[in-house]
């Protein structure tokens, strides 16, 4: 076949070779952006009087002839054509099927610009599914904390019990991770909203296009500074591939969390049976698969993230084909993302929580702070206070008993501070209630946490939500 170039060579490019280079296998994903971007460059080589209005009607009527075919028949596009990438493939239907017109599309621009508004283009359309992938899966913990209510349970340091919260309050705190990961996703969006084409394959192009109507047709908010620039620019890749990894991070997190809560060691929530896998020797297994599945693949993102930068950072200023490397490690980081987000989802959908497990745990010596608080309320300086709780909770932990078995007088052995309603004082849901600060886990900011998250959810613009 020949190619878009072959006229500066006599002999034909070696086969093995043009299929290494060839990025149509993976690059097809463009196809709609392809063609969006070359009707919009038809449309303003037609205003710049480069193209004839009949050359440029010809023109814009074989891309739409084009994209309803890929639209209405997956295998136009997916066939093994032969073409090098899209930009070629796209091409190559049009001057089939209008002949020469078509042969004076690319005038004044280049491949380069070509991928680089694509895959702009591609990510302003996709972002928008993974913001509305991530409100799904905030409106599924905001279910579940609804779910819980007021059920209290321990939180944790150095994964060892450290304070009773509310179990709104642990999922609220997932929620907190999962907004930053979709304000992230808005600057990446601000970050490729900027038009390259007028860049030419580095120099910029010698028509008088109008690239600042050229950037409103195509909904970019903003021109490139510089074509040398622009056309080797992939930071909005490495952005994207940051917040996908961030992304990945938070949902393995939120996975580990979940495959400790629901272990038998814990019991905290219920897995449901759609969301687990059994074993096939051991008939007890419940097994969380998804969530051990999502936390495997974090590794797959931050893997394409760490690439990418590599590929990046010997380049030469301009085009270079190493940046063809872009799109699988985009594509696939946003694959995974998305199909984790689905699967944290339906896990958490399906979640149970056992208030009864959840409060047990809850109670016993982690109270220990709220103990310390009573002493610094009936005047003890807190480092004092810290000292008499530390010794009584070696006495309690010798002796195998909680604060709840101790006696008035036993309390008195350690502070003539103690007094009967230290009783009260001490326990999982007075602890919660004296907090005081907004993000704390006081019932009424809890409430006021998940009617914000409420909120957020509402004003979020996204499909599918
Ligand atoms: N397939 C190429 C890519 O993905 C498109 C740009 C090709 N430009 C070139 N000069 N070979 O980067």
């Amino acid at each position: 076949m020949a190619h878009m170039w072959s006229g500066r060579f006599a002999g034909d490019p070696d086969a093995d070779l043009i299929a290494f280079g060839s990025s149509f296998r993976f690059d097809r994903r463009l196809f709609e952006d392809d063609i969006r971007g070359s009707r919009a460059w038809a449309a303003a080589l037609s205003r710049a009087g480069v193209l004839s209005a009949e050359d440029a009607s010809a023109i814009d009527r074989g891309l739409r002839e084009i994209l309803e075919k890929g639209k209405a028949d997956a295998s136009f596009v997916t066939a093994e054509t032969g073409d090098e990438d899209v930009h070629a493939f796209v091409e190559r239907e049009l001057v089939a099927r209008i002949g020469e017109a078509g042969r004076r599309l690319h005038t004044g621009r280049s491949r380069n610009e070509q991928v680089a508004v694509d895959l702009r283009l591609y990510l302003k359309r996709r972002l928008p599914l993974l913001k509305g992938a991530i409100a799904a899966l905030v409106a599924a913990f905001v279910d579940l904390a609804d779910r819980a209510g007021p059920a209290l349970m321990p939180s944790y340091t150095h994964l060892r019990r450290a304070q009773p919260v509310l179990v709104a309050h642990f999922l609220l705190a997932h929620c907190a991770a999962l907004r930053r990961d979709a304000a992230r996703l808005d600057v990446v969006l601000r970050e490729i909203d900027e038009l390259p084409l007028g860049s030419g394959a580095i120099a910029g192009t010698a028509y008088a296009i109008d690239v600042n109507a050229l950037a409103k047709e195509l909904g970019f908010g903003r021109v490139a500074l510089n074509s040398i620039d622009v056309s080797g620019d992939r930071d909005f890749v490495a952005s994207f591939l940051h917040a996908a990894s961030l992304g990945m991070v938070h949902l393995s997190r939120i996975a580990e969390d979940f495959i400790l809560f629901t272990a038998e060691e814990f019991g905290f929530f219920e897995l449901s049976d759609s969301a687990a896998t059994g074993s096939s020797l051991m008939p007890q297994k419940k097994n969380p698969d998804p969530l051990e599945l999502v936390r495997g693949k974090s590794g797959r993102v931050i893997g394409h993230l760490a690439g990418w930068l590599a590929s990046m950072k010997g380049l030469p200023a301009g085009y270079n084909k190493d940046l063809q490397e872009d799109k699988e490690a985009l594509f696939d980081a946003e694959d995974t993302w998305l199909a984790s987000l689905a699967a944290v989802t339906s896990v958490i959908a399906g979640l149970q929580p056992n208030a009864g497990v959840t409060l047990r745990a809850a109670g016993g010596l982690l109270l220990a702070t709220d103990v310390a608080d009573y002493l610094v309320a009936k005047g003890l300086p807190f480092r004092d206070a810290h000292e008499v709780v530390g010794a009584l909770v070696r006495r309690l932990v010798a002796e195998g008993r909680t604060f709840d078995q101790l006696s008035l007088p036993e309390w008195r052995e350690h502070s003539p501070l103690f007094d009967e309603d230290v009783r009260t004082a001490v326990t999982p849901l007075a602890s919660v209630e004296k907090k005081r600060t907004p993000q704390s886990t006081a019932p009424d900011a809890v409430a006021a946490a998940l009617a914000g998250t409420r909120e957020w959810l509402r004003l979020i613009d996204v499909p599918g939500i």
